[in-house]
């Protein structure tokens, strides 16, 4: 099982999404005619987590190209409504991957445009099933027989892609192996996708877990409570640096002090080939107002302003495996995806 509700569905002529704003406690669904509408669900989050979004940007291209038909568009107004949806979050490559990939169908219509976007979705939930387990394989090459105790942060799961998801893929494929004691669930501050979606997920899974203030985490490593980092990614570059929600990086510094793996769980189409080293990652910046305040009420001192920056780098050194569907790369022990590449394991 993955969740029983998905993520993204195309109705036809309308982009389906799951409202990821008000889980746990509500399951509400939007439904996307508009190019206005789909950027700002992109923007709020009610569609996240990098592949989904690829997901979301293919079928919104097909949401665009509908409304170009329904209102008279030429091709220019077409064209810069999809760049609208393409930049409409500048960290998770997989966006305009997505975007790019169905651009040939454009001219063929909404309807061809859709059948390639669903091709993407399928592939996306088949990409992640493998990754789960290579990662489940890898992992448990590693660790003795007890079950194991582990930690993620932010949400890499079924509501992150279009089904299983990447880092709770790998968790989903332990569980189902019998493997799983506890997952930490680092809450993930300020929009707390681990509190409110990743124990959304495990619980519906029946899958035990804790949610952890995000401070807590470097320190339940330290103190000997976990044997496994798994995390997910927005954009990996060429040399392994590996960009993902703000925080990883604390996750990453304790897993190398503690002597534990810490893996990325990604598809290969998170990985920009063109971008040599993580220094060149755009780094979305967001609203001040999801740091000052909680629950709609100030927190910080009027005129204090606020840094929130929604994505950190962990360095490559620091990542021990990489774990796509086409297998593993043991990123500190010197393998790139840029070498991967080379050697032809990219689809
Ligand atoms: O801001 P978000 O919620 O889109 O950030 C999501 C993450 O950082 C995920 O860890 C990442 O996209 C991988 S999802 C499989």
């Amino acid at each position: 099982m993955t969740t029983d509700v998905p993520t993204i569905e195309w109705t036809g002529d309308a982009l389906r999404l799951l409202d990821q704003t008000v889980l746990p406690h509500r399951v509400e669904f939007l439904a996307v005619r508009d190019v206005d509408a789909l950027v700002d669900a992109i923007r709020r989050l009610v569609v996240r987590g990098a592949p989904a979004l690829g997901v979301a940007g293919a079928f919104g291209v097909a949401v665009a190209v509908r409304q170009a038909e329904r209102e008279g568009w030429d091709a220019a107004g077409r064209d810069a409504a999809i760049a609208r949806v393409r930049e409409a979050r500048p960290t998770a490559v997989n966006l305009a991957a997505g975007v790019d990939r169905v651009l040939p169908f454009v001219a063929k219509g909404a309807d061809a445009v859709a059948a390639e976007a669903q091709a993407l979705l399928d592939e996306d939930v088949r990409g992640n099933r493998a990754i789960g387990a290579f990662g489940a394989d890898w992992i448990l090459a590693r660790t003795g027989d007890r079950p194991l105790r582990v930690l993620t942060h932010c949400n890499a799961g079924a509501l992150a892609t279009a089904g299983w998801g990447t880092a709770l893929g790998v968790v989903r494929e332990l569980h189902g192996r019998g493997r799983v004691e506890i997952v930490y669930a680092d809450e993930t501050r300020p929009l707390l996708q681990g509190a409110r979606l990743t124990a959304w997920e495990l619980d519906q899974a029946g899958i035990p877990c804790v949610v952890q203030a995000d401070g807590a985490a470097p320190s339940t490593v330290l103190r000997g409570l976990v044997d496994v980092a798994v995390i997910g990614a927005d954009r990996i570059a060429a040399n392994g640096d590996t960009a993902n929600k703000i925080g990883s990086v604390g996750v990453a510094l304790a897993c190398r002090e503690a002597g534990i793996p810490l893996v990325v769980a990604a598809p290969w189409s998170t990985v920009d080939l063109a971008l040599p080293d993580g220094a060149g990652v755009p780094i979305e910046e967001r609203d001040a107002g999801e740091v000052l305040a909680w629950g709609g009420a100030r927190t910080a001192p009027d005129g204090v302003g606020a840094y929130n920056p929604a994505f950190d780098v962990t360095p490559a050194r620091l990542v021990t495996a990489l774990v796509t569907e086409t297998g593993v790369l043991e990123v500190s022990a010197g393998a790139t995806p840029a070498a991967a590449a080379g050697a032809g394991r990219v689809r």
